[in-house]
């Protein structure tokens, strides 16, 4: 299959994977179900739709606790209530649930009964969003696939808390208050599912230690970071997706090397410190620079492969397709070598 073709496909793949899963339970029942050995039990609090007996439906009803929660339950929404507290008592009989959604809530660390969440071997989701957690609840169970804690106050991760969790594809720190002593050398350790890591909107001002091997996505947006270390990215060969907008970096801050990672799609530096554009591999699509301080650009030299000729086969013509270079200091026109190196280009917004 034609390469180009490919990376659109994976994109879209990717793009849609979490949301596709979102509308899993619309399908998902278990195969061999012995209703007689479940009551039908429903907190008056809560809705539990008939055709949907594993679904508990306790959102939007200005909760301020949980109530206990039946065990046929694999299900459970409690976003959008004023719940302070999560207490073991309310999950006694529930060691079915494979997805608990508390965003936007008030609970605390502190309100956090210790060992609540380790307690559901089977939890696959845990969406704690929008709370006041100032620390990142321990332990959790080893089987979550998705852990969601952005837009809290973390600025404590528990040692070894993260650790081994084999089937987590995502994890969602944005918006809180980790600082770079905040994370250490072995707190993403064993995240060898890991596909989606963000961690924008903190506090940081070096890049995190070395992101684990299959991380697709990494986003950085909105911390201080000044520079990327020498060989940051030799150990993530899949990574499509690198988002650090809005940071300090600057060119003396970036080895020359640094972004030449050939499965990189989408590279969005905005908002930073450059004066120059970074090279680039022949492979990226999107490469995002507006508004730093760039004053002038060379086609020849930031094209990824000499300045191919007339009869260079589509295939082996350098991907960028959207360049955004407004907010800095260059003037028009836009130089004739850098549409020579580029053909496929659609848009270079200036
Ligand atoms: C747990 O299940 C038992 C047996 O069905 C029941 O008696 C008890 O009230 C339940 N506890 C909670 C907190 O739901
Ligand atoms: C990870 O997923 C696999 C396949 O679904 C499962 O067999 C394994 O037990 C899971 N690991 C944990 C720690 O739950
Ligand atoms: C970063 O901060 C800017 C300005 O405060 C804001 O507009 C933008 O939405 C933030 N982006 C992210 C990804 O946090
Ligand atoms: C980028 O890396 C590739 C190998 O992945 C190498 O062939 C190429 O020369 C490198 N380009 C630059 C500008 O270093
Ligand atoms: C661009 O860079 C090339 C190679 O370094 C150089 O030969 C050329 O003169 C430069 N072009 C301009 C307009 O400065």
């Amino acid at each position: 299959m034609n390469v180009q073709l490919y990376s659109r496909l994976l994109v879209v793949f990717l793009t849609n994977t979490v949301w596709t899963r979102n509308i899993r339970p619309m399908y998902d029942q278990p195969d061999t179900y012995d209703w007689s050995f479940y009551s039908f039990e429903c907190p008056q609090e809560c809705f539990c739709p008939p055709s949907f007996p594993n679904a508990l439906y306790c959102d939007s009803k200005e909760l301020k606790e949980i109530p206990a929660i039946p065990a046929r339950i694999w299900y459970l929404y409690l976003q959008n209530n004023l719940i302070e507290t999560v207490t073991g008592k309310s999950f006694v009989n529930a060691t079915q649930l494979k997805w608990i959604n508390l965003n936007n809530n008030k609970i605390t660390s502190n309100g956090i009964e210790k060992g609540v969440f380790g307690n559901l071997k089977n939890l696959l989701y845990l969406f704690l969003e929008n709370n006041e957690l100032e620390e990142v609840p321990a332990p959790l169970p080893l089987s979550l696939e998705q852990l969601r804690l952005a837009r809290n106050k973390i600025a404590t991760i528990p040692a070894g808390v993260f650790n081994n969790m084999e089937n987590l594809t995502a994890l969602d720190l944005h918006q809180n208050k980790l600082l770079d002593s905040t994370l250490s050398s072995d707190t993403f350790q064993g995240l060898n599912s890991l596909m989606l890591l963000n961690i924008a909107q903190n506090s940081l001002t070096k890049m995190p230690p070395t992101p684990p091997a299959n991380v697709i996505q990494l986003f950085l947006d909105n911390n201080s970071i000044e520079a990327i270390p020498e060989n940051y990215f030799d150990a993530t060969l899949k990574l499509i997706f690198l988002r650090l907008n809005n940071n300090k970096l600057t060119d003396k801050g970036l080895p020359s090397k640094i972004f030449n990672i050939s499965s990189l799609l989408d590279l969005q530096l905005s908002y930073n410190e450059l004066t120059k554009i970074p090279s680039i591999n022949v492979h990226l699509e999107h490469l995002y620079l507006d508004n730093n301080r760039i004053d002038s650009i060379n086609g020849t030299q930031i094209c990824p492969v000499p300045i191919p000729g007339d009869h260079v086969y589509e295939r082996n013509l350098p991907r960028l397709r959207y360049l955004r270079l407004d907010g800095n200091e260059i003037k028009p026109p836009i130089p004739f070598d850098l549409m020579l190196c580029f053909r496929l280009l659609h848009a270079v917004v200036i």
